[in-house]
């Protein structure tokens, strides 16, 4: 039978990161007080950093129509280019706080996010490493978003 495998790192703490994705997951953690989940009262987080060397943050939004709420991933996106239009995204730290538990695991972008983070790339050309932690606990990080979306639908079969 074929098997897939993904391959990630993981760390136990912050400490095994680059200075500069230690840095874009701080700044993911700082923005979690922005988000807006008063229905689900989960708050996601997110920061992004350009090509460029620009950060930008972006968080959960949600709707009384629950289906219109925005994850934090493609708001960070939105952010990105609209701060500088045309310029790739090459990593993103995202991260997570539950109303119910303190997470311990890194919280994974929901389906619909990892389409999206995987477009951004190969849109641009360029990996979107992904910078995952919990509350707490270990950080992983995948080299490139599309690590998160095997077999996942492309323009290519446009
Ligand atoms: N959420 C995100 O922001 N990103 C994901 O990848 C998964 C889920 C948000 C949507 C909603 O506001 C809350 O988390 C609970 O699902």
């Amino acid at each position: 039978m074929p098997t897939h495998a993904i391959s990630y790192h993981s760390f136990s703490t912050p400490a095994g990161l680059s200075p500069e994705d230690q840095a874009l997951l701080e700044a993911a953690r700082q923005a979690l007080v922005h988000s807006y989940s008063p229905y689900s009262n989960f708050k996601v987080a997110a920061a992004a950093r350009l090509a460029d060397g620009t950060v930008v943050t972006g968080w959960n939004t949600e709707n009384a129509a629950y289906p219109m709420c925005i994850c934090a991933e493609p708001a960070t996106l939105a952010a990105a280019a609209s701060s500088r239009p045309g310029m790739p995204v090459i990593a993103m730290a995202i991260t997570v706080k539950s109303p119910t538990q303190v997470l311990e695991e890194p919280a994974s972008p929901c389906g619909s996010c990892r389409q999206q983070l995987h477009e951004h790339e190969t849109r641009f050309g360029q990996p979107l490493r992904l910078i995952l932690r919990g509350e707490t606990g270990p950080v992983y990080v995948f080299d490139k978003a599309g690590d998160l979306l095997p077999f996942g639908f492309s323009g290519g079969m446009l």
